[in-house]
């Protein structure tokens, strides 16, 4: 997964990175998670070709393939009743047919229509190698919460929700004018979960998944990224590399980017500082865009070198659970976090982690809801969060 803030060179490392695994012989699907698809572009593709494709992957080399999805497809094939039925409910409240239809294209619809490719050409063996061209940050963090969330809605909200409809439908629609789902609605979501089993131990294994940050030496640009590297931390993802690109090439003669160049090199120190001992790979800015295959193939080989790039890089778990002597203790590795910023939230079968505006329920085995002290500790690059004091029943909550 190529992720990293808007314009840093995702698109484009993302791509260079799938010429240069195909030529090496593996069978490489590259998919644009960005709704300003650009994947087309850099490869100097006709838009045409790509839209009479109706958002399925188009061949664009020696097995390699790219894939921009076209979410109106998706809606047909993935959405049909779920759409249908949100799109009555804005109906409903008097707008017109044409703008509800359009309303009715939730967020999260584009993610977790990836979601579906990914697990199915995951389960399938279709490509060896899936690379993913993230939109920018904040979209990006949405669709890696996506797993997380949904398991979270099927466990608590799902079922009840179901049962209660089915309960107050008969009365509902004698009093009401909004329509209450059908049991299609809900036939169609629960299809919809069935087809994403997995998915999360897909993302989450650093076995299978690694996320690249592209980066820029700049000072908001690396802060960003420090941001984005803790998120995805904390949703089990591991951060293999850091490719820090647009690096001024040292013999470049001209004067005027001498201030550049040294805090540029700065910048890489600080870097290196930051996310060792995550490796990172330094990328020169180029003359011009890298546009088209021969361009790509060039990047590839600045950005890797010898390397094979579909290597893991860095594969330490971001997570670790260890049971002994009456605690319970869940140790997340997060760099950059900050004691004042984190914020942990008990619930009964889960315990909520909150930091800045972004939060994380992580679901509670049995035996550690019955634990009653919960205690975090920050402790160098990890957060251990320490269970104690079993309860024995008799004590109140
Ligand atoms: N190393 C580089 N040298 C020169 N131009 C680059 C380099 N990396 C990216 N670009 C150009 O910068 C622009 C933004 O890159 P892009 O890959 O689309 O970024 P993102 O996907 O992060 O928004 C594009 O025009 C791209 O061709
Ligand atoms: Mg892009």
């Amino acid at each position: 997964m190529f992720a990293g803030k808007g314009g840093v060179g995702k698109t484009s490392i993302a791509s260079a990175t799938g010429v240069k695994a195909a030529e090496a012989g593996h069978k490489t699907l590259i998919m644009s998670l960005d709704i300003a698809h650009s994947l087309s572009d850099v490869f100097a593709l006709d838009k045409g070709l790509t839209d009479k494709n109706r958002g399925m992957p188009v061949k664009v080399g020696d097995r390699l393939w790219i894939q921009e999805l076209d979410i109106n497809e998706e809606i047909q094939s993935n959405w049909g009743d779920v759409h249908r039925y949100i799109a009555s409910l804005f109906n409903t409240s008097g707008l017109d047919e044409i703008l509800a239809e359009e309303l009715a294209i939730l967020p999260g619809m584009e993610e977790v229509s990836s979601l579906l490719y990914i697990n199915r050409y995951a389960q399938e063996g279709d490509f060896e190698l899936i690379i993913l061209d993230c939109a920018p940050t904040g979209e990006s963090l949405r669709f890696i919460s996506i797993p997380t969330t949904l398991e979270w809605y099927i466990r608590k909200i799902f079922k009840i929700e179901r049962r209660v409809v089915s309960y107050i439908r008969p009365l509902a629609r004698r009093f009401y004018e909004v329509p209450l789902p059908e049991d299609d609605y809900f036939r169609a979501l629960k299809d919809l979960f069935v087809r994403l089993e997995g998915i999360d131990k897909i993302l989450t294994d650093p076995a299978v998944t690694t996320v690249r940050l592209v980066t820029n030496p700049e000072k908001m640009v690396l802060k960003e990224t420090q941001r984005i590297f803790l998120y995805f931390s904390l949703y089990k993802m591991c951060v293999d590399a850091v490719v820090m690109n647009r690096i001024l090439p040292a013999n470049l003669e001209e004067k005027y980017f001498d201030d550049w160049k040294e805090s540029q090199k700065r910048y890489l120190k600080l870097a290196e500082e930051y996310f060792s001992p995550v490796p990172i790979f330094s990328v020169n800015l180029f003359k011009n865009e890298p546009l088209g295959a021969e361009s790509l193939k060039k990047l590839g080989a600045n950005i890797y070198g010898e390397h094979d790039p579909t290597q893991h890089f860095f594969t330490e778990k971001s997570y670790e659970f260890h049971h002994e002597d009456g605690q319970f203790l869940i140790r997340i590795r997060l760099p950059f976090l900050t004691k004042e910023e984190v914020e942990l939230n008990r619930l009964p079968e889960e315990i909520v982690i909150r930091i800045g505006g972004f939060k994380r329920h992580i679901l509670l085995p049995r035996y550690v809801a019955t634990y009653k002290d919960v205690k975090a500790k920050i402790d160098g690059n990890h957060l251990n969060i320490i269970f104690g004091g079993k309860k024995d029943g008799k004590q109140k909550t």
